[in-house]
């Protein structure tokens, strides 16, 4: 049970998902809904007008859990104290701009915002890094924070989780309830894996219900490029489900996962199924008392490891980019 308050600090909080997620942090869904929760608002300089408008409207929720809001654009501020930390704020890809350029621009960011982390935030600090490409902004982030233990960083891949639930939920014409251990392996990118076969609908192995072709050619693909196809659909990246995955990681790692079923989290490698050890990947993990532990003791059949093995591999060139660019 966590005692409040608790202090949780907001990066990228003018954007999109920031707009989305505010709101539901200060109606308790983060935490728990007897968590009282002060709010930090990080922006650059130049959206802070935009957060104060936030903020205003925050106050107009009149929400009972919430004590207090603060915005500042000095990360040093901002991670005062801070228990949980969501890094929302990233540089998107803009046009001409090389994927070496958004990890160079990204390292910007990260660096300087995972050093604030070390000096200034509670030692119970907690980071969910959202804003992409998020393994490996949270692997900057956590190499320049060594005093925080490293498996405090953790990436989102929550989203893709809920993704694949929602989907194989439709093609099954059952409750999203009914479907459990679904796993997200990988990179929050398009190489990701999501995995039917550990998964469980009504207690049987998801795989066995669902033809081959289905799995490969139709559930796969659509789950990997999901985050695209919102694109092209709103014309802008995914930002209320983003921001309600983000709850459901930071409220599970606090909280616990129920018996008998697991979640997906991009957290750091303690080397489990060929995955090198410290690479920021999707695994299956269970939470409790705080702490995320990857499951144990998983067959992986050929056609799980070649999926794993390329969407690792891509991981293992991100941060080989980034160690290039000396950002870690
Ligand atoms: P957005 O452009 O609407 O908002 C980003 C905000 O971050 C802006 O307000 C910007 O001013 C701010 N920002 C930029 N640099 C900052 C810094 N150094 N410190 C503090 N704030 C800073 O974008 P969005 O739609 O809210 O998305 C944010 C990020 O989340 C993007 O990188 C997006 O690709 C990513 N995303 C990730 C997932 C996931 O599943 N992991 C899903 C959707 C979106
Ligand atoms: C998503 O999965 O919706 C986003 O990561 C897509 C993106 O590129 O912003």
């Amino acid at each position: 049970m966590v005692q409040g308050p608790v202090t949780v600090t907001v990066t990228g909080a003018a954007g999109q998902i920031g707009y989305a997620l505010l709101f539901r942090i200060a109606s308790g869904h983060l935490l728990g809904a007897d968590v009282p929760v002060k709010l930090r608002l990080l922006e650059i300089t130049p959206a802070l007008k935009a957060a104060e408008g936030t903020a205003m409207e925050l106050a107009d929720g009149a929400f009972p859990l919430l004590q207090s809001v603060d915005i500042s654009d000095d990360p040093r501020v901002a991670f005062d104290g801070a228990n949980v930390a969501l890094l929302v704020g990233a540089r998107p890809r803009t046009k001409g701009m090389e994927r070496g350029d958004l990890l160079e621009a990204n390292g910007g960011i990260f660096k300087p915002q995972g050093a604030a982390i070390n000096e200034v935030a509670a030692d119970d600090i907690k980071v969910l890094v959202v804003g992409n490409p998020a393994n490996t902004n949270a692997l900057i982030a956590q190499a320049h924070a060594p005093d925080v233990p490293a498996e405090r960083f953790t990436a989102m891949t929550r989203l893709d989780h809920n993704r694949a639930i929602s989907q194989l939920a439709a093609k099954l014409d059952v409750p999203v309830t009914a479907i459990k251990k679904l796993t997200i392996w990988g990179n929050h990118s398009a190489t990701q894996y999501p995995d039917l076969f550990h998964a469980e609908v009504n207690g049987k192995v998801a795989a066995e219900q669902v033809d081959e072709a289905w799995l490969r050619d139709t559930f796969i693909p659509t789950v990997a490029k999901r985050g695209a196809a919102i694109i092209e659909a709103r014309g802008a990246s995914s930002a209320a489900s983003a921001a309600s995955a983000a709850i459901d990681h930071v409220f599970t790692w606090v909280n616990g996962t129920a018996e008998g079923d697991w979640t997906s989290a991009a957290i750091p490698s303690d080397g489990s199924y060929g995955v090198p050890e410290g690479l920021i990947s999707s695994f299956p993990v269970t939470a409790k008392d705080g702490k995320f532990s990857i499951v144990p003791g998983l067959e992986i059949d050929a056609f799980s490891r070649e999926r794993i093995d390329a969407s690792v591999a891509e991981l293992g060139e991100e941060r080989d980019a980034v160690r290039g660019l000396g950002l870690i």
